[in-house]
């Protein structure tokens, strides 16, 4: 998976990904980021890349030409059939949340195209005419796209063949299921007081199983409801909830 960053802060990409599994999937050529410098796409002295906004307001505007010139000469090395399956984010607050569900739709791509909006935001044309997918990564607003760009990497690159470890892992994680995750513990079984469960250490499989799946309809109930709408539920996960 090649992911393609567009940003004027190619700094912040340096070192946040150079760590852990993302590290390691760059290192087996898994993926491959490549961070452009969308001032280099700037035709004056002084590399202007935003600009007040027209009919007045606060905060700057991301400037159209350099965002399509870094896009185009970002993508130019893909023919015309590749590039209309390359995604191309703009990470905006503005945009589709970013869940599960997307994340998986976008590790089927080939490529993916990440614009990272910065300032007050940046001119629609980049939106109307450019970027194929607005994406947010959540209901709050940050200073730039940047963040939101490595979140979507790592979600995605955690998803493609091989990075993972275990594919169960993958599978069986939190949300994918479309519950929260059940509680996990480790070595030692007690620790300050506190202890393990002890189905956890009892060795009955079927046991821990139901108690993992109740442990994860509480949760899902307590923090995120929301999710038990579209969860696959069965008759025994409905009488516990019904409690
Ligand atoms: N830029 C600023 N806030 C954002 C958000 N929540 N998601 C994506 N991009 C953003």
């Amino acid at each position: 998976m090649r992911f393609h960053v567009l940003t004027l802060f190619p700094e912040a990409f340096a070192q946040p990904l150079q760590f852990s599994i993302v590290a390691r999937a760059v290192q087996r050529g898994q993926i491959n980021i490549d961070v452009a410098d969308i001032r280099d796409y700037t035709h004056d002295a002084h590399g202007t890349a935003d600009d007040y906004q027209f009919g007045g307001g606060h905060g700057m505007v991301m400037k159209p030409e350099p965002v399509f010139e870094a896009a185009e000469a970002t993508l130019s090395g893909y023919d015309a059939a590749e590039r209309a399956q390359i995604p191309v984010i703009l990470t905006t607050p503005q945009g589709e949340l970013l869940t599960q569900k997307l994340v998986e739709e976008l590790a089927s791509s080939p490529a993916i195209a990440i614009i990272c909006g910065h300032y007050a935001g940046v001119d629609e044309r980049i939106a109307e005419g450019l970027a194929t997918r607005p994406v947010s990564i959540g209901d709050y607003v940050l200073t730039g796209g940047e963040l939101p760009a490595m979140i979507i990497i790592d979600a995605v690159t955690r998803l493609l063949p091989g990075v993972v470890g275990s594919p169960e892992s993958v599978a069986g994680d939190s949300i994918t299921t479309g519950l929260l995750q059940h509680p996990l513990y480790t070595r030692p079984a007690e620790f300050r007081g506190m202890t393990v469960p002890e189905v956890l250490l009892s060795g009955h499989h079927a046991e821990i199983d139901r108690w993992r799946r109740r442990k994860s309809l509480e949760r899902t109930l307590e923090h995120r409801p929301d999710l038990l709408s579209t969860a696959s539920l069965t008759n025994d996960d409905r009488r516990y909830l019904a409690g």
